[in-house]
């Protein structure tokens, strides 16, 4: 057994259903085999089990590890490319960097790029757009298992207006993804996703082998684009006349369940929210990404309103960092910026979007999202260095929330000093 000292911030009932900050100052996390066993004020645990093994994290803040919903491996070299909405950015940026996945070597290299990138951020668990060539999808499973995170990922398919070699058949995308996730789906802390990059490049056929797929492996995930730029979304539309809508491409095709996850969906209309309401299906918000491509401002209040669940996605490299701390960030101004139609955000929401959120919509919530005894120890300590303008700032704040916000608004991967999966330290 080992015994985590610090103070622990988490959210274990969402506050956007009344759910507050939970707070633990000099808390003790007891931990047996990865499982948090009991947890409760320092002294008591320490009391209860004194020849146990004792971390200490007595500056800064604890907290779950963060879930990123949605993150591209490939893109990690071409982070920050600004300046082009996302059809542009697509063909002269991210497209001609993910045809080089085909050769094996590079894809090796990036993958442990990109692992090590979550790693520093603090994010534990991910799901992830993998690449158009299964070699490559190997090569970032090989990683994702070497570095100990908790990793969904998948082929990602297309039969159309995308360059010639990033395209598949039907055929072959069911067959290549059945051998992939005969090799890692539920191999530890991995599992398989099914995952057409969007409608805009998927024929009816591909989507339909999609299904296909996410029926023959049981448990897998769903993942793709919904509704992020306007000029996707009227091409969508044209490509799908017999749909009701973009989101309805998926639903047509049996792709919208609790285990879905649909990147952006900055443009939905009402009855696409309640599609997605009744499938239980999940939207990853990409605040950066959103930003940077000009994509928009997500309405999340309609989505809150209307039951559709929300978590956070970096959307690297589209987004401009690995930090859910920034995206958490980044949400908050975007409400902020929508007036009456924003949802105004505090820290526990931010961080419930961060962790417990992604957590419920990779359906991995009675395992991780928050530090409550059952769960296993994902955890990461923020511990700025103290002259830092975060360590100054938070030794002077007000509570605790104040303390969490002042994380969100200025910590960095340089303030994470450690990062737990199932209490193996990844750094
Ligand atoms: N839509 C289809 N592919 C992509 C991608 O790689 N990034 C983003 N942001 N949107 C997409
Ligand atoms: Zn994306």
């Amino acid at each position: 057994m080992t015994i985590y000292r610090g103070t622990v911030l988490d959210t274990p009932e969402s506050p956007f259903t009344g759910g507050v900050l939970r707070v633990e100052a000099d808390a003790g996390i007891a931990v047996t085999d990865g499982v948090i066993t009991h947890r409760g004020p320092f002294a008591q645990v320490r009391a209860a089990n004194p020849d146990a093994e004792v971390v200490e994290m007595t500056g800064g803040v604890v907290l779950p590890g963060l879930v990123d919903t949605h993150v591209h491996f490939p893109q990690v070299r071409v982070i920050g490319a600004l300046g082009m909405p996302l059809l542009d950015w697509l063909d002269r940026c991210a497209l001609p960097e993910e045809a080089k996945m085909a050769d094996a070597d590079y894809a090796r290299t990036v993958a442990a790029e990109f692992v090590d990138g979550l790693i520093r951020a603090g994010t534990t668990t991910a799901l992830v757009f993998g690449a158009h060539f299964a070699p490559a999808v190997d090569c970032l499973f090989e990683q994702a298992a070497a570095g100990g995170l908790r990793v969904s990922a998948g082929l990602v398919v297309s039969d159309r207006l995308l360059r010639p070699e990033l395209l598949t058949t039907p055929e072959q995308a069911h067959a290549d993804g059945l051998a992939l996730a005969g090799r890692w789906h539920r191999k530890d802390r991995l599992r398989y996703a099914v995952t057409p990059r969007f409608s805009l490049s998927t024929s009816d056929a591909m989507l339909e082998s999609c299904a296909e797929l996410l029926s023959d492996v049981d448990g897998a995930l769903f993942t793709s684009h919904v509704n992020e730029n306007t000029a996707e979304v009227d091409t969508v539309r044209g490509l799908f006349p017999t749909c009701d809508s973009y989101v309805d491409t998926y639903g047509r095709h049996r792709l919208l369940g609790r285990r879905s996850v649909l990147a952006h969906n900055v443009h939905p209309d009402d009855a696409e929210l309640d599609q997605l309401a009744a499938a239980g299906a999940s939207v990853a918000h990409c605040p950066s990404s959103n930003s940077a491509l000009g994509s928009g401002l997500f309405p999340l209040r309609r989505h809150v309103e209307r039951g559709v669940r929300v978590a956070l996605g970096t959307d690297v490299g589209a987004g401009t960092s690995f930090s859910l701390l920034r995206e958490g960030l980044q949400s908050y101004f975007m409400q902020a910026l929508l007036g009456a139609d924003g949802l105004p955000l505090t820290a526990a929401h931010m961080l419930y979007l961060a962790t417990a959120a992604g957590a419920a919509a990779l359906e991995m919530d009675s395992e991780i999202g928050d530090l409550s005894v059952g769960k296993q120890f994902d955890a990461v300590w923020v511990d700025p260095d103290p002259g830092s303008t975060l360590g100054l700032v938070l030794a002077h704040a007000a509570d605790s929330d104040d303390a969490l916000a002042k994380v969100f608004a200025l910590a960095g991967p340089s303030d994470v000093r450690g990062v737990w999966v199932s209490g193996d330290r990844l750094r």
